[in-house]
């Protein structure tokens, strides 16, 4: 097969620029090793940037995220005691969020993608790329017995953190940052009503807490636990007694329970590879960096790598301009280091560290102290979390 630009990886990344670019008669093929249905069936986070909202619609999948995607305008943070809130839409100068959940938003962007006859290939096992510094790269997968090979201009590795993309890149070249925080969040989805309809951020000297949804109708919560800890050893009951010992009062009294649909645990990670482009191969979203979910980046940081690389190859294929392409990396790590700030000061300032000293514990709730003394600090909050421009 012959394409003008190989996609590796069937996440919201692959799919979304997959989708982009078949709009502006780009061709080009997706390459994801597990089925549709394993990809659809994990849970992940929730919360849009409105840029990302977006380019969902410009890539004609924004109908039912627009339907069914709640508008948030703001979200609470309950600490010592009290439960503040953060006006995302006074503060950020008139944006918000949308709240609509990925497992949903990847739904929508294979429907588009089987509508307009897009190529996915699924269940394509030993992915190896070649030839990437020459200008006639390929890439080949094994399906069953037989190796197909895919030749084409550019390659895309958009296959999350552990995809085989990155390790492409030699050693000597890539550079990888990284910072694992000693905890993670155990997360559960349940059919019940939310306690609040907006998110709440807890600080609580038992850990982090976060009260999310997807609907009305389904909740998502989060505690933070030990990295030892281990989901099936959490009951439900369990989880709930922790979840509401973290809670304000009023909130915990509110909070209706049920049966977990799912509960998992996810450890929390910042990482970052540079360069994000190396000759003929282009990085993007969890496989070039990662970020823990406080902030609700992670998501979003693959946006912006999605725009940036889109621009960049619709200025080579239409306009023969290169430039978007040679300034990709520098551009995406730019705006991608602005998202691993804003999650690690989010991590930092609401979470229990084990071992803190009694001078760091003072710090942190000075941190909070000054965000809602100053409209400059919650500015600065709220222009992060409905995102920067691109
Ligand atoms: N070959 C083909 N596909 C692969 C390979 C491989 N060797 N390795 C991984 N993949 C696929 C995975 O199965 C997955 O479906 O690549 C896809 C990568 O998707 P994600 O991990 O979802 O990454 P991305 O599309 O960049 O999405 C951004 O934002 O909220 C965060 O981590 C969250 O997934 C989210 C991410
Ligand atoms: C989620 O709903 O899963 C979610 C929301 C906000 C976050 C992280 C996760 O910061």
């Amino acid at each position: 097969m012959k394409v003008q630009v190989c996609i590796i990886g069937g996440g919201p990344s692959g799919l979304l620029l997959s989708q982009l670019l078949h709009l502006k008669g780009i061709d080009n093929v997706v390459l994801e090793r597990q089925s549709r249905q394993y990809v659809l069936a994990r849970i992940r986070a929730g919360v849009l940037e409105h840029g990302f909202a977006a380019l969902m619609r410009e890539a004609q999948c924004g109908e039912r995220m627009d339907r069914e995607g709640e508008i948030h305008d703001g979200f609470l943070i309950a600490h010592d005691g009290v439960m503040d809130r953060v006006d995302l839409h006074t503060y950020s100068g008139g944006s918000s969020v949308v709240v609509y959940g990925q497992t949903e938003l990847t739904r929508d962007l294979y429907e588009a993608r089987d509508k307009l006859g897009g190529k996915v290939i699924h269940n394509v096992e030993d992915v190896a790329l070649h030839d990437l510094k020459s200008d006639a790269p390929y890439v080949t997968y094994r399906d069953g017995d037989q190796i197909n090979r895919i030749d084409c201009d550019y390659v895309i590795g958009a296959d999350g953190f552990h995809g085989v993309s990155r390790k492409a890149i030699p050693k000597d070249v890539l550079r990888e940052y990284e910072r694992v925080y000693p905890f993670g969040w155990l997360g559960v989805l349940s059919r019940t009503k939310p306690v609040s309809p907006e998110l709440i951020y807890a600080k609580h000297e038992r850990g982090f807490a976060l009260c999310s949804l997807r609907s009305q109708v389904l909740s998502r919560y989060y505690i933070q636990v030990p990295l030892e800890d281990k989901a099936e050893d959490w009951s439900d009951e369990a989880f709930w007694a922790e979840l509401k010992a973290r809670l304000p009062e009023e909130v915990a009294a509110k909070l209706v329970t049920g049966p977990s649909i799912e509960k998992s645990i996810a450890p929390l990670r910042s990482f970052v590879a540079e360069p994000m482009r190396w000759g003929r191969l282009f990085l993007a979203g969890d496989a070039a960096h990662i970020v823990p979910p406080t902030g609700a980046r992670g998501l979003n940081s693959a946006a912006s790598d999605i725009y940036y690389l889109y621009h960049a190859l619709l200025d080579h294929y239409q306009n023969g301009d290169e430039a978007g392409l040679d300034g990709y990396s520098a551009k995406a790590l730019a705006r991608v280091w602005k998202a691993q700030r804003f999650s690690w000061w989010m991590t930092t300032m609401l979470h229990r560290f084990p071992g803190n000293l009694p001078y760091e514990d003072k710090l942190q709730q000075t941190e909070l102290d000054y965000l809602f003394s100053s409209d400059k600090a919650l500015s600065s909050l709220a222009e992060n979390y409905v995102g920067l421009p691109f």
